[in-house]
């Protein structure tokens, strides 16, 4: 995938709302960015805190496959994040589905949204918010490269660092599937033989097994039978439990 377009805005209210604006006619790859945004939107109702010195990014994607089988990309581009910011001496974790965190604090967040413009014409916009200068709002459980390193951040060279790993990483999911990378998403997210927990019922579905290639969860409940949650499950808060 190139990135051959890039919109660079100073300000705008979301770059994932302006990518869905252009992109029927867009190609993929093109790439929204903004120095700051009004009304920076995460997942559920939630809003992400958008100062300058943080990086705010938007990617078309067209990967010409139906629906279902995009959802793991969510799970890519966090893979992606957290390693560009491994690159940096970070040792981030994941948490269900995308959140990237430094030490239980949210340095990063993805928002994947879909879309069609035709029957064979899907669209996936990747959102992604890392905050690498910007100020952390006092009270937040958050985090930003500056304050884990104490080292100015060159913006646009993260930016471009960031973008070719997840090119090489969609690269992948799109000749073999989410497969290979669903043990590294297991590992950077440091989930594996935890009890799983739906968060709103509280209720322990099972022992945590691995990722479906769908990117759902599998969880072996009480007996042996495994269980599936499809990767529609994003929408479920789910917590991974150390017993
Ligand atoms: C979350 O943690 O809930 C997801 C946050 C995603 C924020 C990014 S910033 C760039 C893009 N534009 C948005 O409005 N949101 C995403």
């Amino acid at each position: 995938m190139r990135f051959n377009k890039i919109f660079e805005f100073e300000t705008i209210d979301s770059t994932n709302s302006y990518a869905r604006s252009i992109a029927a006619n867009a190609t993929e790859g093109t790439v929204v960015t903004a120095g700051i945004q009004t009304g920076g939107r995460g997942r559920g109702d939630n809003l992400w805190s958008s100062d300058r010195g943080g990086l705010y990014l938007s990617v078309i994607l067209k990967p010409g496959l139906p629906l279902r089988q995009t959802l793991p990309l969510t799970l890519v581009a966090a893979l992606a994040v957290s390693d560009a910011l491994k690159g940096r001496g970070l040792m981030p974790r994941i948490k269900w589905p995308n959140d990237i965190l430094v030490e239980d604090k949210k340095i990063a967040g993805i928002l994947c949204e879909a879309g069609s413009s035709g029957p064979e014409s899907n669209y996936i916009i990747i959102g992604m918010g890392i905050n690498l200068e910007n100020q952390i709002p006092p009270g937040l459980p958050a985090t930003s490269l500056l304050e884990e390193t104490q080292e100015k951040v060159d913006m646009k060279e993260f930016r471009t660092c960031l973008l070719e790993i997840f090119a090489s990483r969609y690269q992948i999911f799109m000749e073999s599937g989410f497969g290979d990378m669903a043990e590294e998403w297991v590992k950077a997210a440091g989930v594996s033989g935890r009890a799983v927990r739906e968060r709103k019922s509280g209720k322990t579905l099972g022992r945590f097994l691995g990722l479906a290639p769908d990117g759902g969860v599998i969880y072996r409940p009480g007996g042996n039978e495994a269980g599936t949650l499809t990767a529609t499950s994003y929408e479920t808060e789910l917590d991974f439990l150390e017993e």
